[in-house]
């Protein structure tokens, strides 16, 4: 098996990139032709981004899962499709071969459909990280249902939240998740959220821990008698639904700016040409690779780059149930060892805590196996950077860093590995069809090199989403209301000397918290539930490990009889609402927070006072009651 669409030199990539400009609607074409199609397109692309209305692939019918599966099963049968490593490296691996994933895909699919599932309902899954995620993930797409798939650290709160968005009418779970030495009560958190989800007529439940759990009569179901029920119904196939490329795939829910987090929607013909596109090319991917994503299927990363991408490829990939840093911060380290992993894609966070601990956790691993080293989810500093190359890649493995968003389906800007010049902290050049374009404070384009701006992408891509699920205007609002004829990213960006691609950061209300994209207005919401807080403001402010942390300004009139404890209680308050990953590093009661006349928060002022500034702090002369910032500076912590 090789890959014709595998680029190999700087030319290739230069070739390869001027065609997609030029001729985007052919470029795709002859990439797509290489996949399994039940019935060819009539037309590439239609689009304007007005509306926005992006369709690529018009009328071509496909089940993804033929193409992540059934071409596999029959051309490599016994090819690793996924190894499993579990949280406790005591306890047995699993590897699943392609024709073993197919049976277990089309088992759980006929398992759904005795569940009543069927082409369009929508699915939420919320289990840990165990190969039936995968599986389950895989069994909707086979039958057309749609999945949601709610990260494991979220709150009921907040999966009531996104069931009840997307009218879910089947939950997927698990009893509960081992995560390092603590284990999480999925299903009672899940009882907790369906007290207000009145959509959701079945919940199938995997053992995983065996904790005791509440199952309700006629509406949870056990994972396992499930699959034996249709075991015994003698027929282990199913047949794979035939979809439009425009038909829905998944949707994901992601925080942005404003409001509760809104339903990404992706569709199945073009996700499923874009992740595979970016995974073979960026990774450089060659046949009998391991290749190891360390995120969360929760997450858009564990959709593109351990479920879809890699086994559109008919890739081996490896998914990682624990944590880096249980037993100690060298599991990568043996993980990578044990299975010989020849590709890592992890997240600076993960790289920052584990350079931390100390060399003492990779001074006795091999690590020879490794060829590519793979980072995303926020900028990367420089040492870190250099960390990684040095210690975990001995300077032989080219370091990926990869720009992309749940919003974009795939990696946007990044090195391709070995083929493209990488550059520390740089993101460097644009994949193939992609266009960015920056926009300077004027609102213009910013041309040339050496500039910086608002990165923007002028021209659509297969990956990219095509609403926001029960909510177009929304969309369009949040990513094509800023700039005319532009996909708005919503990040800052410079662009260097060598047209290199350096991403600064979010210029919006949007914080990426240890890889994690969390919103500021959804944490203020969840403050403002407490009682006895009036008002809040949240920032973000640089953190060693977490990149961004999460300071939280707080006007509270309650009692206090503890500063502490009521600190603690309001983090509370926060995990319930949203879930721990939300809770605030830093909590400041204050007095008042600055604000216009207009009554808007002045949050420049706020982040800038979290960074620790203490001049600088821009013109305040709109400000209401310029005092107020005094005060907040002097309580600053
Ligand atoms: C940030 C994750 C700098 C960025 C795939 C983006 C990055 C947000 C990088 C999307 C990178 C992601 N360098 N920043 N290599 N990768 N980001 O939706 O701010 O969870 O807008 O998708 O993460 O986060 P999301």
């Amino acid at each position: 098996m090789s890959y014709p669409y595998q680029i190999k030199s700087l030319e290739e990539y230069n070739s390869a990139y001027k065609k997609s400009v030029e001729d985007p609607e052919k470029f795709w074409a002859d990439i797509a032709e290489n996949f399994t199609w039940k019935n060819k397109w009539d037309k590439v692309l239609e689009w304007n981004f007005k509306e926005p209305k992006i369709k690529w692939f018009i009328n071509g019918k496909l089940n993804i899962t033929e193409n992540c599966l059934d071409r596999w099963a029959e051309s490599q049968p016994d090819t690793p499709a996924i190894i499993w490593e579990p949280n406790d490296p005591e306890s047995h691996r699993r590897k699943f071969s392609y024709k073993e994933l197919l049976l277990k895909v089309m088992q759980f699919a006929n398992v759904l459909k005795n569940n009543n599932v069927k082409k369009g309902d929508r699915v939420c899954i919320y289990m840990p990280m165990v190969p039936e995620l995968a599986i389950a993930v895989l069994a909707c797409a086979r039958i057309g249902a749609i999945h949601s798939v709610v990260f494991g650290g979220f709150s009921a709160q907040s999966i009531a939240d996104r069931i009840q968005d997307a009218e879910c009418s089947l939950v997927i779970t698990a009893d509960g998740a081992y995560r390092g030495n603590k284990t999480i009560p999925l299903k009672a958190i899940i009882d907790d959220a369906l007290v207000r989800c009145d959509s959701v007529k079945k919940v199938i439940v995997l053992t995983r821990v065996r904790t005791p759990v509440s199952m309700i009569k006629g509406r949870d179901t056990w994972w396992e008698d499930e699959i034996q029920k249709v075991e015994s119904e003698g027929n282990p196939y199913c047949a794979a639904e035939e979809m439009d490329a425009e038909d829905m795939l998944f949707i994901l829910y992601t925080s942005g700016s404003t409001g509760k987090p809104k339903g990404v929607v992706h569709t199945c013909g073009g996700y499923m040409v874009y992740a595979n596109y970016t995974f073979v090319n960026v990774f450089q991917y060659q046949p009998g690779d391991i290749f190891f994503c360390t995120a969360d299927i929760g997450w858009i990363t564990g959709h593109s780059y351990i479920v879809y991408g890699p086994l559109s490829a008919g890739a081996t990939s490896l998914m990682f149930e624990g944590i880096p840093t249980w037993p100690d911060a060298g599991r990568f380290w043996d993980i990578v060892d044990k299975h010989k992993v020849n590709i890592i894609y992890t997240a600076p966070t993960a790289i920052r805590s584990l350079m931390a601990y100390g060399p003492d956790f990779i001074k006795d691993k091999n690590l020879g196996t490794l060829k590519v080293l793979g980072t995303v989810g926020e900028p990367i500093n420089e040492e870190a950077w250099h960390w990684y190359h040095e210690n975990i890649g001995k300077k032989k493995c080219p370091v990926v860093d990869t720009w992309w968003q749940t919003e974009t389906g795939g990696i946007m800007i990044s090195n391709l590995a070995g083929v493209t010049p990488q550059k520390p902290a740089h993101t460097t050049l644009p994949i193939p069809g992609i266009q960015p374009v920056l926009i300077n404070e004027k609102g213009e384009i910013a041309e040339g090199n050496n500039t910086s701006g608002n990165l923007c992408i002028a021209f659509p891509w297969p990956g990219m989403l095509r609403t926001t699920y029960g909510d177009h205007e929304r969309c369009r609002m949040n990513y094509f209301a800023t700039y005319d004829n532009l996909y708005f990213t919503g990040d800052g960006c410079l662009r260097d000397e060598n047209g290199f691609y350096r991403i600064t950061g979010r210029v919006d209300d949007v914080l990426n918290v240890s890889g994690h994209r969390i919103g500021t207005a959804e944490v203020e919401n969840a403050i403002n539930m407490h009682t006895g807080v009036v008002e809040s403001a949240v920032v973000g402010f640089p953190h060693a490990i977490k990149g961004l942390g999460i300071y939280a300004y707080v006007i509270f009139n309650g009692i206090h009889h503890d500063e502490d404890l009521t600190k603690q209680d309001i983090s509370q308050t926060v995990a319930r609402i949203i879930g721990a990953i939300a809770k605030p590093d830093k909590i400041q009661f204050v007095n008042g927070l600055p604000k216009t006349r207009s009554g808007k928060i002045m949050r420049r002022i706020l982040r800038k006072i979290a960074e620790g500034e203490t001049h600088n702090l821009g013109d305040t002369t709109a400000l209401l009651d310029p005092a107020v910032v005094e005060e907040i500076q002097k309580g600053k912590l």
